[in-house]
């Protein structure tokens, strides 16, 4: 699909703890498009629900009070202007930090089960999305909100070298983690984002699979213009 600004869209989806959101952000950078993180809107909807005691009972979440709540929740991305990043609001409050807790990344899978909640964030990432020059990262970008997008990439990395890169990442962040335990966190999430009934995980059938459990991120951004210059050149990107 060509839309009417000859911009692309650029959809992302892949498992946990592949890098997606740092190589969508590069990607955004250098095409000067909009970078769209949606597992920070299932994340910002995971909070929320929190806040409001959903989860009281224990891991599985309330559905019915959720799907009521859904009407009060309000999504959306604010620049900052002082960085320039986007940052994720709920209502008026800006969430950035509040929604990569380990509470918010333990229930968030299960938030995302939910249909009536897809369908709200699928809805509003289209409305973002309208009129290309955007990157979006997911788990449905290339199957289910994006299916006409130009570009589709599936990303994965062994399980074992995703561990140890998220392992890595909490250590950095001050937390002391367990490898075996950052593993069975990556399998469990896995297991339920492909899993689930609705929109599960899967590779779009004309998505390009890009394994980079070899790869550093400069191999990676090499690897994307390489595979997609001649589209992006069409549209009359520097890249
Ligand atoms: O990318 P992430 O880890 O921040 O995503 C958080 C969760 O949200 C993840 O468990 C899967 C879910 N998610 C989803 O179901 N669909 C998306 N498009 C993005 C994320």
């Amino acid at each position: 699909m060509k839309n009417n600004t000859g911009k692309l869209i650029v959809a992302i989806d892949g498992h946990s703890s592949t890098g997606k959101s740092t190589f969508a952000k590069l990607i955004a950078r250098e095409l000067n498009y909009i970078y769209v993180d949606t597992g920070a809107m299932y994340r910002a909807v995971t909070l929320q629900c929190i806040e409001k005691g959903f989860f009281d009972k224990g891991d599985e979440p309330q559905t019915e009070p959720i799907i009521k709540e859904l009407d009060h929740i309000h999504v959306s991305f604010r620049r900052n202007s002082e960085t320039g990043v986007n940052e994720t609001c709920l209502g008026n409050r800006v969430v950035e930090k509040e929604i990569r807790t380990m509470a918010v990344s333990a229930h968030v899978s299960y938030i995302s089960t939910i249909r009536e909640v897809r369908e709200k964030m699928v809805m509003l990432q289209r409305e973002i999305g309208e009129g290309g020059g955007v990157v979006m990262d997911g788990r449905d970008i290339g199957t289910v909100v994006y299916p006409e997008a130009e570009i589709k990439i599936f990303m994965t990395a062994e399980e074992e070298v995703r561990a140890e890169r998220r392992r890595k990442e909490l250590e950095e962040k001050g937390m002391d983690t367990d490898f075996e335990k950052v593993l069975e966190n990556i399998r469990k999430r896995d297991r339920i984002d492909s899993g689930r009934e609705v929109s599960p995980l899967k590779k779009a059938e004309d998505a390009v699979l890009l394994d980079n459990s070899d790869m550093t991120i400069d191999d990676q951004m090499k690897w994307f213009f390489e595979t997609f210059r001649e589209l992006i050149d069409e549209t009359g990107n520097e890249g």
